[in-house]
């Protein structure tokens, strides 16, 4: 067995770190010094409009996260009980969360077994004459077949909510993710390209939806006598200090994503010829990679979390990939039958990511790979 030099923890290399530069201190104290602090500042909405901008949209609407955005944009399509949405069984548990607190049904389709992605052949299978909604998500650096769904969505008279979490700048053929559909939702999650610490967005081109969701998340304040409310809404807004760290980090959003694309060529280097996993694609549906994450998925069942932890004792910490929507124990039992999404199955159980991000020196990324390596070849 190959012995694995171990690295004190205190030196782990983390999975990633916010990319905080001077640029953002400046902005934040800009604000704090001119006390736009609170969710109804300028400032708010000055991030809202270039965050449309930059995006394509005609409507942007900062709330405190990409989970909310969620909420924010099913509640406002007014489902009912037995209508029915797809969404992809590969993603993060806010998406289930949020059909089902619409009274809907969730519908899971699977995904590309090597874009990771849903594409319009999986969208096909599953619906129904009841099918209302589709969930479009762009997981991991890559995307779903967008224009593909978007026009199917058209054509059938369905609605289609974009997931861009993962894909700030990034687009499918040629159009920006975050501009597909009829409303889009976005994370500023400390991970994300363009963090705020914890933030979101929702992004739409219609005007009545904006209004609605502008109310849902201020606790329908916006009425015409203040303290007099028509509806119980929630208070999803996201303060001044996050939105001037927003502008800030929208600024560098083309340098994040071209270091990521330089970091994943040298993880490529080393981890292509590797006959024990699979590297991500570069492209595909007409995308390229911006490599959100670096994953990969092991072509040996059951050993992933055995590889992580060994990773993890070398001073390198990874992710799991999602675990499938479909076999979560919070899914309700009415929603529940004996589907098998094949693809779906076999990478969440067997994908992970490694470490990438700014705080990462080509040192790092070889020792990252030297020692997974080593372990695959112990695991094999
Ligand atoms: C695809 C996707 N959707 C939604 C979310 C939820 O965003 P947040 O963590 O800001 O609630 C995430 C979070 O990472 C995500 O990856």
């Amino acid at each position: 067995m190959t012995q694995i030099q171990i690295k004190s923890i205190s030196k782990l290399i983390n999975v990633f770190s916010p990319k905080i530069g001077l640029g953002d201190v400046a902005s934040v104290l800009k604000v704090l010094m001119s006390n736009q602090i609170s969710g109804t500042s300028p400032i708010v909405n000055k991030f809202e409009e270039q965050i449309a901008k930059k995006f394509d949209r005609k409507h942007g609407i900062a709330v405190s996260n990409g989970s909310v955005a969620l909420d924010l944009a099913f509640q406002s399509l007014d489902l009912k009980e037995g209508d029915e949405v797809i969404l992809p069984s590969f993603t993060i548990i806010s998406c289930l969360s949020a059909v089902v607190r619409t009274g809907a049904t969730p519908v899971f389709c699977d995904i590309n077994k090597t874009s990771w992605n849903m594409t319009l052949k999986d969208v096909e299978k599953m619906k129904t004459e009841n099918t209302k909604a589709i969930l479009m998500v762009h997981l991991y650096g890559l995307t779903a077949e967008a224009q593909k769904i978007e026009k199917y969505c058209e054509k059938n008279g369905i609605f289609l909510i974009e997931d861009a979490a993962e894909a700030h700048g990034q687009k499918e053929s040629l159009k920006f993710c975050g501009s597909f559909g009829l409303i889009s939702t976005m994370s500023f999650y400390a991970n994300k390209h363009i963090t705020t610490g914890e933030g979101g967005m929702v992004l739409t081109d219609d005007d009545d939806l904006k209004d609605k969701i502008k109310k849902m998340r201020n606790l329908d304040f916006d009425n015409k006598k203040r303290f007099y409310h028509d509806n119980l809404y929630w208070n999803y807004r996201l303060g001044g200090m996050q939105a001037a760290l927003g502008i800030s980090q929208l600024k560098k959003l083309d340098k994040t994503i071209s270091q990521k694309i330089k970091q994943a060529e040298i993880y490529d280097q080393y981890l292509s010829k590797e006959k024990t996993l699979s590297i991500p694609l570069k492209n595909i549906n007409n995308t390229n990679n911006h490599y959100w994450v670096y994953g990969v998925v092991l072509n040996k069942d059951g050993i992933r979390d055995k590889v992580m932890k060994e990773l993890y004792d070398s001073g390198i910490e990874t992710r799991p990939f999602f675990g499938p929507l479909h076999l979560q124990g919070s899914l309700p039992k009415k929603f529940r039958n004996d589907i098998e999404l094949v693809n779906t199955e076999h990478i969440s159980k067997n994908g992970l990511y490694l470490p990438l991000g700014k705080h990462l020196k080509i040192r790092d990324q070889k020792f990252v790979t030297e020692t997974l390596l080593t372990i695959l070849k112990n695991n094999n």
